[in-house]
């Protein structure tokens, strides 16, 4: 099949690989020249494991290509999905303005019944309306799908290869069969939905998942309190077929790119809709709340952060990636160094990103290993979970002169070793 992937951000860059290593031919466009100039020499601008190799392998197949021009792209497509951001406005509410931008590019362009697929992630009714839109300009019939995205950042073309369910939201059983067809490889479940249920579905598993996450960083908080300890409680009710013992571990709360700006979206569109509080609003201040909260905790337990070093390592929002968006560290080095800390940041792939996110805070010494960054410490906060963090021998920069705390943001650490090699263990809920 000929497809194009608009948009070549992080979803678009994956699914247009993926898709060529079917044996597709793919063309990823973007009006961004300087990110499509990096694609077509074979540079992905961010940190995704496996990516690269993917999309040099396709590239060099001549399977994928990359262009800036809607007209090379748009004619001879069959497929044509869209993958550009809908980033949330100032009020929360989801901001359309780069899919409708798309829709009114591509629409005159389109080839007789040509597939248009929306990827991003939209309230419900978005399709409806683009339908319009699309139908005002375009010169040709044409099809209309929602195929939501439900892969993760760090596993991400794992996740595309091996779905756990592919969404297709469409009254057309035509473009339904097409797109079956499209992703019969991936031996998953396939679901023909309507395009109001595909967009719900997609922002009901992620507020699920966060909502997930805020639960049992609330039973974490309970723990601290009652003297029980969060992991026994994990694993007594995680043996419950019904809840399960996966994707349950507490912390500075859900950051990165999806959570935060989806329940805030689905806040605002619940509240637009029902016109009534929701339980997406409160999930979204609590979360926003939790970090402020934490480091206050911390502060107590370690008598202030004024004139304290602190190693803080882990930068990115979650391990295997670059990405900095809605990352612990974006808030918690501002508060550190604004309580009078010294900072010292490491991260394994994040330290470019983390400049350009943490750019008003010249203060903040980057460091180029964990021992140059915790050497000396008073607290390490190890926030991020990254393997050679987690796995990293601590012992060799334990200062047996004085006091040092070590901050397990997500209990990743053995308390017993932590204890061992000499520090002060601090995790959550435990
Ligand atoms: C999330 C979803 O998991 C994907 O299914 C979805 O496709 C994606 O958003 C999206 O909408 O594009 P992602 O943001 O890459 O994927 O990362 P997750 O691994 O889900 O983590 C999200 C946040 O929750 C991170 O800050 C992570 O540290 C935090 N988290 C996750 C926890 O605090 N505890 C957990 O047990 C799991």
């Amino acid at each position: 099949m000929n497809i194009t992937v608009i948009g070549t951000g992080f979803v678009g860059v994956v699914t247009a690989a993926v898709y060529a290593s079917l044996g597709h031919q793919v063309t990823g466009l973007d009006v961004d020249e300087a990110k499509i100039a990096s694609l077509k020499e074979g540079r992905v601008p961010f940190y995704e494991p496996g990516l690269s190799e993917l999309l040099l392998e396709q590239q060099q197949n001549g399977n994928l290509h990359f262009t800036t021009n809607y007209q090379d792209a748009i004619p001879n497509a069959e497929i044509v999905v869209v993958a550009v951001g809908t980033p949330s406005d100032e009020n929360g509410a989801v901001n359309l303005t780069y899919l409708r931008s798309a829709m009114d590019s591509l629409a005159p362009l389109l080839k007789e019944n040509a597939i248009v697929a929306i990827k991003s992630t939209v309230p419900p009714g978005t399709l409806t309306e683009e339908t319009k839109r699309l139908a005002e300009k375009a010169t040709v019939p044409f099809r209309v799908a929602a195929v939501p995205e439900f892969l993760k950042e760090g596993t991400a073309v794992a996740d595309t290869q091996h779905p756990d369910r592919i969404v297709i939201g469409t009254d057309d059983q035509t473009a339904f069969d097409l797109l079956a067809d499209l992703h019969k490889p991936f031996n998953a479940p396939i679901l023909k939905l309507n395009p109001e249920s595909a967009h719900m579905a997609k922002y009901a598993s992620n507020a699920y998942l966060a909502n997930r996450i805020a639960f049992i960083n609330q039973i974490a908080d309970l723990c601290e309190v009652s003297g029980a300890n969060i992991q026994e409680v994990i694993g007594a009710i995680g043996l419950d077929k019904r809840i399960g013992s996966h994707y349950w571990y507490p912390g500075f709360g859900y950051g990165g790119s999806c959570f935060p700006k989806d329940v805030s979206e689905l806040s605002t569109y619940a509240k637009s809709q029902n016109k009534v509080e929701n339980l997406f609003t409160y999930l979204d201040k609590l979360n926003r709340d939790r970090i402020p909260m934490l480091m206050e905790r911390y502060a107590q337990k370690i008598g202030g952060w004024q004139g304290k070093q602190v190693a803080v390592l882990g930068l990115s929002f979650k391990p295997q990636t670059n990405d900095m968006r809605e990352a612990p560290s974006v808030h918690v080095i501002p508060e550190l160094l604004e309580q009078g800390a010294l900072v010292k940041g490491y991260d394994p792939k994040a330290i470019e990103s983390a400049t350009y996110f943490l750019k008003d805070h010249p203060e903040l010494q980057y460091k180029a290993s964990i021992v140059e960054a915790a050497q000396g410490a008073d607290v390490i906060m190890a926030l991020i979970e990254w393997p050679e963090i987690i796995n990293f021998d601590f012992a060799q920069v334990r200062d047996n002169g004085k006091e040092q705390w070590f901050i397990d943001a997500r209990n990743q650490f053995d308390p017993q070793k932590v204890k061992a090699w000499g520090f002060t263990y601090i995790g959550v809920g435990q």
